[in-house]
């Protein structure tokens, strides 16, 4: 083992979590080697079956809809339009092609080695550097040797046995985003409104698909701003997607044309449910999107004195250490929030952590602070959050005796809304009375997981709401929205009606 080439850290997994660790930790100059299942998982969830095929999707969805609905009124008569979900789906191929070489490209460039095939933590410590082995899907199993690990092997559609995902009717995302899911179909159940449902959802029902949507909870994207789910719940009314909500789905069977879910309500007693009403619902096919689970298997976490459990691997939450010194675990197989950003922040403190722990490169050692991540959803209209919602901040303010102050502004007073004919939605900024500091915002319209950037920049850097109202904004522009709802913290919103606070 003496002989062999020994790098500053290895890196298993190629998602946003992995590959962005990759490259940061070479940019200081550490000697990196990146395992990854194999070529066409490079980039991992996000890259190919996740944030960038969707949206590749969204804009498909989001231009039928706007030549529907919006171009009439421009004057834009566009006579009878045709909709090739094929030809949709290959470019959708083309954009994930592109990234993952991209990806590739990057890794080259920086003198990365990319070892396909899985990676598992076989042995070492921390004062002798790991043993990780590398099995392909065909060929030698391979052995590198590292100073400090990264694990970033992410998660995967959950599967329930109940639900008999065939991957041919019954589909979780994955199967829907495969590179041969070509052939649109007439009608689709989805089961759970969470985020990949009601992204899935709107894009379907845009392509012209009969859309169903059956959710446990009484409520859809269920964590995000009460009156954001009233303006999408109402979009989703108005477009024509069928939703049911506080559906227990007991079963999903394939039937001769299709298939079939059962459901019963979700308030009955989980031992009851037999003998309870059922309501079933059928259509050519079934996507499952009820959370994703976390890839924690075979990697040798376990043998090495490293923790396992519901969320996932078990993490220093600051540090992003597991239970084995030296060796650190970021994004999804972590649980908690499971968003691509969240992955790659996490890896630039895994990075630090390691790299100073090794010494000799300029970095310092670095803790997470998850209170500013903001999140989003490419439904239309497009939604963003970061921060807490205004209930939790009416809790916390009780609590502490304080009060908040809200600012909500509508895009249909924004002049370049108007002209953009994105008049729907509206922006609203939560505000510590007392402090001004910018407590969470909220946004469902044209633009708004862009929009909530700003607020995420001010959260992050204390800059207070009267700060971010005393910015200049350019006019005519969308960001107007920030500026706006900010300045309504303190009832000083210019185009809207109210009273100084
Ligand atoms: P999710 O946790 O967001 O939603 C799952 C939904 O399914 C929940 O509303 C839940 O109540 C419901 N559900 C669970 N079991 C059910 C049952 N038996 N019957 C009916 N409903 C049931 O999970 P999802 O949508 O699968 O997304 C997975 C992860 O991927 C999330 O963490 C999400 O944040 C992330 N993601 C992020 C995106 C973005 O940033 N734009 C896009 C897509 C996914």
């Amino acid at each position: 083992m003496s002989e062999q080439e020994v790098f500053d850290l290895i890196i298993i997994g190629s998602g946003p979590g992995g590959y962005h660790s990759a490259l940061r930790a070479a940019q200081y100059g550490a000697k990196v080697a990146i395992i990854e299942k194999a070529p066409s998982e490079l980039g991992g969830t996000c890259s190919n079956w996740g944030c960038i095929p969707t949206k590749a999707l969204v804009k498909s969805a989001h231009l039928l809809e706007e030549i529907h609905e919006i171009a009439p009124d421009l004057g834009i008569m566009v006579g009878n339009v045709a909709f090739d979900f094929a030809k949709a789906v290959e470019r959708k191929n083309k954009v994930v092609s592109e990234l993952r070489t991209g990806i590739e490209g990057l890794l080259n460039t920086r003198k990365i080695p990319i070892h396909y095939g899985f990676g598992k933590l076989e042995g070492g410590t921390i004062n002798e550097g790991f043993t990780v082995s590398v099995t392909p899907k065909e060929g030698q199993k391979t052995f590198l040797k590292g100073k400090r690990v990264i694990l970033a092997t992410g998660s995967t559609p959950a599967l329930i046995p109940a639900f008999n995902i065939d991957h041919k009717k019954i589909l979780t995302s994955d199967d829907i985003l495969h590179s041969d899911f070509k052939t649109l179909p007439k009608s689709m159940v989805i089961i759970g409104a969470g985020v990949i449902g009601c992204e899935f959802g709107n894009i379907f029902r845009r392509f012209g698909v009969d859309v169903t949507m059956l959710e446990y909870l009484p409520n859809m994207i269920a964590t995000e701003e009460r009156l954001v789910i009233k303006e999408l719940n109402n979009t989703f009314d108005e477009i024509g997607v069928k939703l049911h909500v506080s559906q227990n789905v007991l079963k999903v069977e394939t039937t001769e044309t299709g298939v079939k879910a059962t459901t019963c309500d979700a308030s009955v007693p989980r031992d009851q449910t037999e003998s309870a009403e059922k309501f079933t619902y059928e259509a050519d096919i079934c996507l499952v999107s009820i959370g994703r689970s976390k890839l924690t298997k075979d990697l040798g976490v376990e043998e090495l004195g490293g923790t396992i459990d519901r969320s996932g691997i078990v993490v220093n939450e600051k540090t992003r250490e597991t239970g084995i010194p030296g060796v650190y675990a970021i994004g999804d197989v972590t649980g908690g929030i499971m968003l691509a950003h969240k992955a790659s922040y996490d890896g630039d403190i895994a990075v630090a952590n390691a790299l100073t722990s090794i010494g000799g490169f300029d970095t310092h050692a670095r803790e997470a602070n998850y209170r500013v991540l903001p999140a989003t959803i490419f439904t239309s209209p497009e939604i963003g959050s970061v921060g807490i919602r205004e209930n939790q901040a009416k809790e916390m303010a009780k609590e502490k005796g304080s009060k908040i102050y809200t600012g909500r502004f509508y895009y249909a007073s924004l002049g370049k809304a108007k002209c953009m004919a994105a008049e729907q939605g509206f922006m609203m900024i939560i505000a510590d009375a007392e402090t001004d500091l910018i407590l969470g915002a909220s946004c469902i319209g044209h633009g708004a997981p862009e929009l909530i950037a700003t607020v995420s920049v001010a959260m992050e850097h204390g800059i207070t709401a009267s700060k971010l109202g005393h910015t200049i904004y350019s006019h005519p522009t969308i960001s107007e929205m920030v500026l706006e709802a900010v300045e309504d913290v303190h009832g000083m919103a210019i185009h809207k009606a109210g009273r100084r606070r």
